[in-house]
């Protein structure tokens, strides 16, 4: 597989088809909520009068204006002032902001020199050693537990002493398999305490995908839990990360915190230790390794439009710059607040908007193991009465699962400590928007429709809470210093003006973008710099409106977004035709009420092979997918198939598929290149029948 090497500045081979694929998804991503005359929400009375709250830190729309445009026309200075004020730096930077999209050499504040984990914590420890850092409310209710900030440094410390034992040094790599408990935000620290780099991967994945990751990533030592708890499900995360291990030899250390202590999990004796044995011996003092503001923080793997996932790497400075700045202005966080996030630290919201930028703003960040209806519905709702939430933070697809199950579970809870609540991950239907603002925040709050990407570090496009009037549905505005465009995805021309739909591009680097794809630059540009040469593709298609509002349309390549998961169809593809009875599976995305999108599978089996129980093989594909990446890429529904659509050429003709699974056989277009059209026929008649 991979991606086709592109060298800087050389449009990829088959642009064409590209183009091609791009104009159907954008006319696929059809414009919900504008049909309704400009449902405008201006910014909250409440978050504006004084006497009720804080006074925001950007009150109107003049004030985010004037900043924006300083942004742009000053981006060094604007960025050096905040970077100075946001983060505590052990060697000041003298300039800001260098290299271009296009050469994909991008870097801010280059000779300046910070510590990630002082900036998160040391500052605040100083200051305010008994400030609560971490809240974290266990799956069964009633545990929870805090950290103060003293606490947590001196966690992070001893944990820091025991890699630097373990002989990690400065640039290595290290894996964090953990389920949601405070020691994955200790591991993180610890790692970038000293300077190394972590690699956190979400704790749904299975032993394959962690392999492969930690492989890929060089990780020399694991992070890990004897078990996780979800729902009032165990996990057996050990398990899994031991048959992750038998691939990669190259690991010799993994540590095991005892969460559930279930003295039944296995140790091998040369390579694991417990958490607690080790750790507690360690000194609760260890100094920060100052590092490079260009020296990565983290990688991250995400899905591209191929089947490797890539792993993109952060670095420093402009990243830690963006999720402080961010949760300042668009969170608008002030001291003393409660930052409660929903989002697992295996991916890049929890990063960001969990870890990191709550704490370098010194706040409290409520972490959160189960999930929203366990033991029941009121949950969140209660979480957040509980512990005084003032921003709230979630994914629509939870936004769309509790609407569905009644509002007396919300309304039964006091939410009033709320100020800010935010969406994110996928498109929000206005159905659900008006409910979360209304249900949830009581229209007393501003809702913060945030779009960005795990490539971007923090959010790129999203209102601020003081001054941005909303519409249900669209992202609105760009943040400081992000110069969003429109491209016309036949020509790259940029759209200019109202009312225009085409793929959403960024047209100046921004501090706390992605610098590379971990060992493959070439796929980086390839990926994001070269399909629009002098822009960042996002891989998303948008419409700015008559107002200037932004609307994300969502993914116009071969990206899926699943409950906010974000697969590749060709990472599922693979998993699929790994199976021992399977010729070929083309994969696509359909629209799901509650997931946004859920996957359907397509498969032809071998002609040797003779399918005696059709729906027990289809159930054998869905394990299959789940035991290869992970039960978040389960298809919801597999179709065997005596052929696929192709092109004379042999090409899988996705584009059919994903008409059929649309219910739009009604408006299949050119069938003139397809080989069989008899193959179609019988594929309507199927989905037909399912769907
Ligand atoms: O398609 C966009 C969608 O999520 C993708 C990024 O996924 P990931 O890297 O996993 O990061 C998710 C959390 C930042 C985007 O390319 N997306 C994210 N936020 C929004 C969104 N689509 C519409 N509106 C959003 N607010």
């Amino acid at each position: 597989m991979g991606t086709p090497h592109v060298a800087p500045g050389q449009k990829p081979l088959d642009r064409q088809l590209e183009t091609e694929r791009v104009v159907e998804q954008l006319a696929h991503h059809r414009p919900e909520g504008e049909s309704d005359p400009d449902p405008v929400h201006p910014v909250p009375a409440r978050l504006l009068d004084a006497a009720q709250c804080p006074t925001p830190h950007i009150t109107s729309m003049n004030q985010y204006q004037a900043m924006y445009r300083q942004s742009l026309d000053d981006p060094n200075t604007f960025w050096g002032n905040m970077a100075r004020e946001l983060l505590d730096w052990h060697r000041p930077f003298s300039s800001v902001a260098s290299g271009t999209l296009q050469d994909g050499d991008v870097s801010w504040f280059g000779d300046g020199e910070l510590n990630a984990s002082y900036n998160c914590l040391d500052r605040h420890a100083l200051a305010h050693p008994d400030r609560v850092a971490i809240i974290h409310e266990a799956d069964e209710v009633g545990q929870s537990q805090r950290y103060t900030y003293k606490e947590l440094l001196q966690e992070v410390c001893r944990l820091a002493n025991l890699l630097i034992s373990f002989g990690l040094r400065k640039g290595n790599t290290v894996a964090i398999y953990m389920p949601m408990v405070p020691q994955a935000v200790i591991a993180m620290l610890a790692c970038a305490r000293i300077g190394c780099i972590h690699s956190v991967v979400f704790a749904g994945f299975s032993a394959d995908s962690l392999a492969e990751r930690i492989l890929d990533a060089n990780s020399a030592v694991v992070i890990t839990s004897d078990e996780g708890r979800r729902g009032g499900r165990i996990i057996p995360t050990k398990r899994i990360v031991d048959d992750a291990l038998k691939r990669c030899p190259a690991v010799k250390r993994c540590i095991v915190y005892a969460h559930t202590k279930n003295a039944d999990i296995p140790m091998n004796p040369t390579r694991d230790v417990w958490w607690h044995q080790v750790v507690s011996r360690q000194r609760p003092h260890c100094p920060p390794v100052p590092v490079n503001a260009e020296d990565p923080l983290f990688l991250l793997y995400t899905s591209g439009s191929t089947g490797k996932p890539k792993g993109v790497v952060h670095s420093t400075g402009g990243y830690l710059l963006g999720a402080a700045a961010t949760v300042k202005y668009v969170f608008d966080v002030h001291d003393g607040d409660v930052f409660g996030c929903t989002a697992d630290v295996g991916w890049i919201t929890g990063h960001t908007y969990l870890v990191y930028g709550p704490l370098l703003l010194g706040v409290a960040t409520v972490m959160f193991e189960g999930v929203p209806t366990y033991p029941d519905a009121t949950r969140y709702w209660k979480l957040i009465e509980d512990h005084k939430v003032t921003q709230f933070y979630t994914a629509p697809t939870a936004i769309r699962a509790l609407r569905r199950l009644g509002d007396h579970w919300v309304t039964q809870c006091d939410l009033s400590s709320l100020r800010v609540i935010g969406s994110v991950g996928e498109p929000i239907n206005p159905e659900a928007w008006n409910w979360y603002n209304q249900v949830v925040g009581q229209g007393r709050c501003a809702v913060v429709d945030t779009y960005w990407q795990t490539e971007t570090g923090s959010n790129v496009v999203t209102p601020l809470p003081g001054a941005t009037s909303t519409k249900p549905g669209s992202a609105t505005h760009p943040f400081f210093g992000i110069e969003v465009a429109i491209l016309d995805p036949h020509s790259g021309d940029e759209l200019v003006g109202p009312d225009v739909t085409g793929v959403l591009a960024i047209k100046r680097p921004w501090p706390s973008m992605a610098r590379t794809i971990a060992g493959d630059h070439s796929r980086y540009l390839a990926t994001y710099m070269n399909p629009y040469p002098g822009y960042y593709f996002s891989g998303d298609g948008a419409t700015r409106d008559k107002d200037g509002y932004i609307w994300v349309r969502g993914r116009v390549d071969d990206v899926i977004n699943v409950s906010g998961h974000r697969l590749s169809t060709s990472e599922i593809e693979s998993a699929l035709i790994l199976y021992p009875s399977v010729a070929e599976a083309a994969v696509v995305g359909a629209h799901d009420e509650v997931t946004g999108q859920c996957i359907c599978a397509f498969v032809t089996i071998k002609p040797e092979i003779k399918v005696d129980d059709p729906s027990a093989l289809e159930r054998e594909l869905v394990v299959q997918v789940r035991k290869i990446i992970g039960p978040f890429a389960s298809p919801k529904i597999v179709f065997l198939v005596e052929d696929l659509p192709k092109t004379r050429s042999g090409k899988i003709i996705r584009r059919i598929l994903r008409k059929l699974v649309a219910n739009e056989s009604d408006s299949l277009g050119d069938l003139s290149t397809v080989a069989e059209p008899a193959i179609v026929q019988s594929l309507i008649s199927m989905v037909n029948a399912r769907m």
